[in-house]
């Protein structure tokens, strides 16, 4: 099974960004492979002129289209999710969710804006035939605190989605029948044929 997180925040130091690399630490401790996009590293001006071509974002594309599994995080900017991460899904193809299970997450400035992530992205990523949307995670920015080593330290309420979160997805993946033999998974990408 491979799962994509997807981090569509456009600040290097990105608190949802560090959520999304939480969870996908859990994830991995439940077996999964994982594969990190963050869209502000792909090449902007591919994103902008929808250049599926472009090296960074073909590989990107490729990723998505094999992955059992995304976990889509995204700031809340203007009550809604980010430019960045729309810029990415617009590249997908219409379908380009089909069969995989989507876990969405978000960081805001207050609570004020906690709905944006069902009223805004779930309709987005429900349009691209997802198969499964799971409950959205959605944290303020001062519920992720740093311990003193540095590690993210969630409020206890968050802790406790987080953890529902990743043992949801890591059991809906695993009732996922595995894939045919002719199809191959992430890993086997650029595997040489025998
Ligand atoms: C341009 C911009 C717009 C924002 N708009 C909102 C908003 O409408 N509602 C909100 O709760 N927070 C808003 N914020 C705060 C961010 O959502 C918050 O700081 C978030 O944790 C940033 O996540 P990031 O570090 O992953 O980018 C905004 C921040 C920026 C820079």
């Amino acid at each position: 099974m491979s799962v994509i997180l997807l981090g569509g925040s456009p600040a290097p130091h990105s608190s949802s960004s560090r959520l999304l690399q939480h969870i996908g630490e859990r994830l991995a401790l439940h077996g999964q492979r994982l594969h990190r996009i963050e869209v502000r590293d792909l090449s902007a001006t591919a994103l902008l002129s929808l250049d599926t071509d472009e090296p960074s974002i073909a590989r990107a594309l490729a990723q998505v289209r094999q992955a059992d599994a995304v976990v889509v995080a995204t700031p809340v900017y203007k009550a809604a999710y980010s430019g960045l991460l729309k810029a990415f899904l617009d590249l997908l193809p219409q379908d380009g969710l089909a069969g995989k299970l989507v876990l969405p997450l978000a960081t805001g400035g207050s609570q004020s804006h906690m709905l944006a992530l069902d009223y805004a992205l779930r309709p987005v990523l429900a349009s691209m035939a997802a198969r499964s949307i799971l409950p959205s995670i959605y944290a303020t920015s001062d519920q992720l605190g740093r311990g003193l080593d540095g590690s993210l330290n969630l409020a206890a309420p968050i802790a406790v989605r987080v953890a529902q979160g990743v043992e949801q997805l890591a059991s809906e993946l695993r009732l996922v029948a595995p894939r045919p033999a002719s199809e191959p998974a992430a890993k086997d990408l650029h595997a040489v044929p025998a």
